[in-house]
């Protein structure tokens, strides 16, 4: 069912050939492919074999992770009159048949989090809030939650970005509301949120968005500009280049300056922005089989790309500038150890504390900051915020 192909695809495809679904049916199917794409490790354990067909790993799913007994659940994977096999009674003996992750990955996270690692896995395994961030231009964040609600859309504030709102309840179809197409908020994560904002830009600023992207960020970068002073967006994509633009425009943005070949040292920006490109393990509660299409060296491919993107961003900041890398992976060698080899070479700059006045404690890792789902609600994230010296 799963073999090879996103989950997203084949749930696509399985909904559009099966037409005549009802809604509940539609959302039962999604939830079985969902669940039985997350969880195959563990089912493949209850099973006793990793090469199980679809109807067992349903089956598994239901009898064995959700509780319901063994003839019905058999019944509705449609095992028919032979019922189900007995399921493995033995509790999973390693963090990745608990958490269904490949060992390698599970191994990964237990030398990134020690102790905390078996909490983080299971935090993968839950989907992560929609969150929405106010845009700064157009409404504050409590305008906003008021209109959301006029909308019937009930929220609560996120605790850590002074933006962000949670969306409470039932999925509500946010591509329908006014409230979005009038730009009054974006859906970010409230991680994202603050790699953004601890970035500071400040209105008539010159400030540079290295890897933009589609512009999740550059959004929020122009916004804290008041739409004013220089926003530069360079990524070597240039479809996402594209999108920013439209999007920008569509948030009313009229500074945003796309650069499609890549700047040029001496440029002397006030902010560099490096979102760096990277292993992406810290939005593995995404998508229920990115942990399956990911193969370890992805754990040292990004090193030698990343140090050459922060060198060269390096170089684009002003005596006296502010320089922030950020990555969406729990991985030491793209993050700390990454920005403290960088730290080494380059003594004219220093690294100082991500959102004076007004990030919590909670955020601040070793310096830098340090967001996770179990210990946050956020997907994982990381950033150094550095200054350049003024002489
Ligand atoms: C994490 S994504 C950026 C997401 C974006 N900032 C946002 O918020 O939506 C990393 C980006 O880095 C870009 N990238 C890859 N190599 C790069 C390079 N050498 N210099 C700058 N950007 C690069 C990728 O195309 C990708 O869009």
């Amino acid at each position: 069912m799963l073999a090879g192909s996103p989950a997203e695809r084949v749930l696509d495809r399985t909904l559009r050939d099966h037409r005549h679904l009802s809604r509940e049916q539609r959302q039962a199917l999604k939830e079985a492919v969902y669940n039985v794409g997350l969880w195959r490790r563990r089912l493949g354990f209850l099973l006793g074999r990793d090469d199980a067909t679809p109807p067992f790993l349903l089956y598994a799913l239901l009898h064995g992770l959700a509780g319901v007994p063994a003839p019905e659940a058999a019944a509705l994977a449609g095992l028919g009159e032979g019922g189900g096999p007995a399921l493995n009674p033995a509790p999973a003996p390693t963090l990745a048949l608990r958490a269904s992750l490949p060992d390698w990955l599970a191994d990964h996270f237990a030398r990134e989090f020690g102790p905390e690692a078996e909490d983080f896995c299971a935090h993968l395994n839950v989907p992560g809030p929609i969150t929405l961030r106010a845009t700064p231009l157009r409404t504050t964040r409590d305008a906003l939650a008021e209109r959301l609600r006029s909308e019937g859309v009930q929220t609560r504030p996120g605790p850590w970005s002074p933006l962000a709102l949670h969306v409470e309840g039932p999925r509500p179809n946010l591509y329908g509301l006014d409230s979005l197409r009038e730009g009054l908020f974006e859906v970010q994560d409230e991680g994202s949120q603050l790699l953004g904002l601890v970035l500071d830009a400040q209105p008539g600023e010159t400030v540079l968005d290295l890897c933009a992207g589609a512009g999740g960020k550059t959004l929020l970068l122009g916004a804290q500009m008041k739409d004013s002073g220089r926003l530069l967006a360079y990524d070597p994509d240039p479809e996402r280049l594209d999108r920013l633009l439209q999007r920008s425009a569509r948030a009313g943005l009229s500074r945003v300056q796309v650069l499609r070949t890549p700047p040029t040292p001496g440029l002397g920006a006030d902010r560099v922005l490096v979102d760096a490109p990277c292993s992406e393990l810290g939005s593995l509660r995404r998508g229920p089989d990115l942990r399956f299409r990911i193969e370890p060296d992805v754990l040292t491919h990004f090193p030698p790309l990343q140090a050459d993107i922060l060198q060269h961003a390096a170089d684009l900041v002003r005596p006296g500038g502010r320089l922030v890398y950020a990555t969406c992976t729990v991985n030491r060698a793209e993050n700390q150890d990454l920005v403290t080899a960088f730290l080494a070479a380059r003594p004219d700059f220093s690294p100082v504390r991500p959102g004076q006045g007004w990030l919590p404690e909670a955020c601040v890792h070793e310096g830098f900051l340090l967001v996770a789902p179990h210990r946050h609600g956020t997907d994982a994230f990381f950033a150094a915020v550095m200054e350049r010296s003024a002489g």
